[in-house]
């Protein structure tokens, strides 16, 4: 009786299992708990507080044949929570080898200690899986969460040693254009996590970004070359679409959540139809 499966035999068999039934925005609406140490709201995960997250997130599902995920947004609209709803799916139905990479080592650590772990902590899925934090070898590190199938390692992208550690399957790049343009010497810190994805057949990646500089601005240049997705929303006076943006902000939204049975619902449009595995999204507040 075989007793041990290898590493290598136990990731070709996953690669056959046939993909779990619940999306991401369903699994977070079912598991996740916001954690009280960093969430406004603590307690459930509930995907109408944030309707618009919801197609991001199931193009992250493996259901979607969408393999890269770009979201260009405003400050403070969900961006990280929704790369953690996908990193929680991850570890719980369909795990594999996963970066995280935030700006700095210093901002992975912080948002491994006030996000990810008191969300680990506090979503009791996520709680079997990854052992307690309590000693060096427990698997339960700040910049490493073993679980069964597979990894989370968390870096900065100023460490290149952080981006190129590991073969990946999964990559979340969180806020890119607070990354620096070369890391250690060695090139963008993108394209050298990007790499680490290179031999895996069904990877997904998923980059987030506030815009910076026009022109310049990464989370940009990579939403340009894409579909061009952008959330419209029905005028409340005359049932119109348009995208929102600055001037239509207010007008738009708070009517909407008051009234939404009686107007026609909010949705992501595209504005190229190139590429079906290339999904990207922009939700701004301009
Ligand atoms: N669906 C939701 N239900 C309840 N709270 C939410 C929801 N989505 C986001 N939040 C809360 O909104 C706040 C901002 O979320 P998050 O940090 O993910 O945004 P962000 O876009 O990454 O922000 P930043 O621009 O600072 O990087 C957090 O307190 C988060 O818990
Ligand atoms: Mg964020």
């Amino acid at each position: 009786m075989i007793s041990k499966i290898s590493p290598v035999f136990e990731g070709a068999l996953e690669a056959f299992l046939p993909d779990p039934d619940l999306t991401v925005s369903q699994w977070a609406d079912e598991h996740r708990i916001l954690p009280k140490k960093s969430s406004a709201e603590a307690g459930r995960w509930r995907t109408s507080r944030t309707p618009y997250l919801r197609e991001i997130m199931d193009s992250l599902s493996p259901q979607s044949r969408v393999e890269r995920v770009v979201f260009m947004k405003g400050a403070q609209i969900g961006g990280t929570e929704c790369g953690l709803n996908w990193l929680g799916y991850i570890i719980h139905l369909c795990p594999g080898p996963v970066l995280m990479v935030q700006p700095t080592d210093k901002v992975s650590e912080r948002v491994s200690k006030q996000k990810l772990g008191p969300t680990i902590d506090e979503t009791p899925v996520l709680r079997e899986r990854i052992a307690r934090a309590r000693s060096r070898d427990s698997g339960n590190t700040i910049d490493i969460k073993e679980f069964p199938g597979g990894l989370l390692a968390l870096t900065g992208a100023n460490s290149a040693v952080g981006l190129r550690a590991l073969y990946i399957r999964y990559l979340f790049l969180d806020e890119v254009d607070a990354y620096p343009g070369d890391t250690d010497g060695e090139g963008d810190p993108v394209s050298l996590a990007e790499k680490r994805t290179a031999t895996q057949p069904r990877r997904k990646i998923f980059m987030v970004s506030t815009p910076k500089i026009k022109g310049t601005s990464r989370i940009e240049r990579a939403f340009l070359a894409s579909d061009q997705r952008r959330y419209f929303v029905p005028c409340p006076h005359c049932g119109n679409f348009d995208w929102m943006r600055w001037p239509n902000r207010w007008s738009g939204w708070a009517y909407i959540s008051h009234k939404a049975p009686y107007l026609k619902k909010p949705k992501w449009r595209i504005y190229h139809e190139d590429d079906l595995h290339n999904r990207r999204s922009k939700l701004s507040s301009e």
